[in-house]
Parts: structure tokens; C-alpha cells; sequence
């Protein structure tokens, strides 16, 4: 299962960079908004510190101008991965997009029926939002059981599912038993997936037996 950070905040991207845990990175205005900074400059440096696909959003809503942004977009890196939003508008771009080797993320998939239109379209990634679907008392994941139901039906179908919205570990790890191929993560869920009470309860005691042996292992 692959990992992409889900922010616009650069240096949290490159320290996360560092770990090897980092796949990618998906950002969407919003997250683009809170950085204060020109979106252009910003996705270019997230390029460059990440190897993997960054997610960068186009924000108008009519085909003629999303294209044009999505060509912007592209050329701003190898690894930049066109974001639209799920409409018709936006998955005709996504097909144009594709056809000239452009990936493309389609975002803001709420039903299986959008993520098989966004499959046909071509796109690279598909993101349902699982967190935005369980607030408003629906099953997120649910909905990635079935969008990798129907996507496993057709050797076609090379769209990667992309399970975005993500709130807690508990996402992550439904989602990785269900086998989707990517999870975007903010960064504090990263953090938590690695931390258990346990782990540094048994550390503390370990560590306060060490020391009443008065050896060490360095120097
Ligand atoms: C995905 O690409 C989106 O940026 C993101 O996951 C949205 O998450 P939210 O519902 O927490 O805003």
C-alpha cells in the first residue's frame, strides 16, 4: 500500500520525505489556501522534494478553462498528477488530460457509479473521501469495498484507488485490509500510526532496567 501526505505545508513534506514513507503528496485549495503562498510556486517545490505523483487541483469549473490549467499544471513537473473535481466538465478533461499522457486525479467521489465514470475516463487516480461520507452518517469505506469490486471485474481499468478524506488509523487500516493502493494521509495520522502506549510503556521499562546495570554498550 502506497502513502501520500495529504497537505500543502512544505516542511512537513520534506521531513516526512526523509522517513521513506512518503509515496506522494495530494493537495487541493484548501490545503493550498492555508499556506498563504502562490499555489505555482508551492506545487513546484512540493515536486521537488517528493519523487512521487503531487496532486495539484485545477479550480475552474467549466472544460475549456480546466484544460488549459491542467496543461499549466502539468508542465510544471514530471511528477505533478492534475487534479479535477468529479463532473462531467471534469471528467472530459480528464480524458483529454489522459490522452496526452497527463495523469489526472479525479477527487470528490462520494458513489461507486462516479468512480466507474472516472475509471472510463482514464484517470490515474480516483479519490473517494471516505471521512466527508462517514460525517454525514454513510460508510466511507464501504464505498472502497465497492469501487475495488467493480474496478477488479476489468483488466481495463488501470485507474489506482486513492482512499482520501482519511481521519484516523482506523481508515488506514480498513483500508489497507480491503487492499486499496493508496492512502492519503494528513500528516498527524502518519504520526499516529506509528505510536502505540505499549510500545513506549515497554521502552520506559526496559530503559530503567538498563540503567541499574550500570553497562553501556557505546563508549
Ligand atoms: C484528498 O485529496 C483531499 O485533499 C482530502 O483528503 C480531503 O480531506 P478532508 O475531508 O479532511 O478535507
Amino acid at each position: 500500500m502506497k502513502f501520500f501526505v495529504d497537505t500543502a505545508d512544505i516542511a512537513e513534506i520534506t521531513r516526512l520525505a526523509e522517513t521513506g514513507f512518503v509515496d506522494g503528496v495530494t493537495t487541493n485549495p484548501s490545503l493550498i489556501a492555508k499556506t498563504g503562498r502562490d499555489m505555482l510556486e508551492v506545487v513546484r517545490e512540493i515536486c521537488a522534494a517528493v519523487e512521487g505523483p503531487v496532486s495539484a487541483e485545477v479550480t475552474a469549473t467549466d472544460h475549456e478553462t480546466m484544460l488549459k490549467e491542467g496543461f499549466r499544471l502539468a508542465e510544471l513537473a514530471d511528477n505533478v498528477a492534475v487534479k479535477v473535481p468529479l463532473t462531467a466538465d471534469g471528467l472530459l478533461t480528464c480524458r483529454r488530460l489522459a490522452e496526452q499522457g497527463i495523469a489526472v486525479n479525479v477527487t470528490l467521489c462520494f458513489s461507486p457509479g462516479q468512480a466507474l465514470m472516472a475509471a472510463k475516463a482514464g484517470a490515474a487516480f480516483i479519490s473517494p473521501f471516505v471521512g466527508r461520507l462517514d460525517d454525514i452518517g454513510q460508510d466511507g469505506m464501504q464505498l472502497i469495498a465497492d469501487i475495488l469490486q467493480i474496478y477488479d471485474q476489468y483488466d481495463e481499468f488501470a485507474t489506482e484507488v486513492l482512499v482520501a478524506s482519511v481521519r484516523g488509523p482506523a481508515h488506514v487500516i480498513a483500508a489497507a485490509k480491503l487492499g486499496a493502493d493508496i492512502a492519503t494521509v494528513p500528516p498527524a495520522v502518519i504520526h499516529a500510526l506509528l505510536q502505540h502506549p505499549l510500545t513506549d510503556k515497554g521502552l520506559a521499562a526496559f530503559l530503567a532496567d538498563w540503567e541499574k546495570t550500570g553497562q553501556k554498550i557505546l563508549g
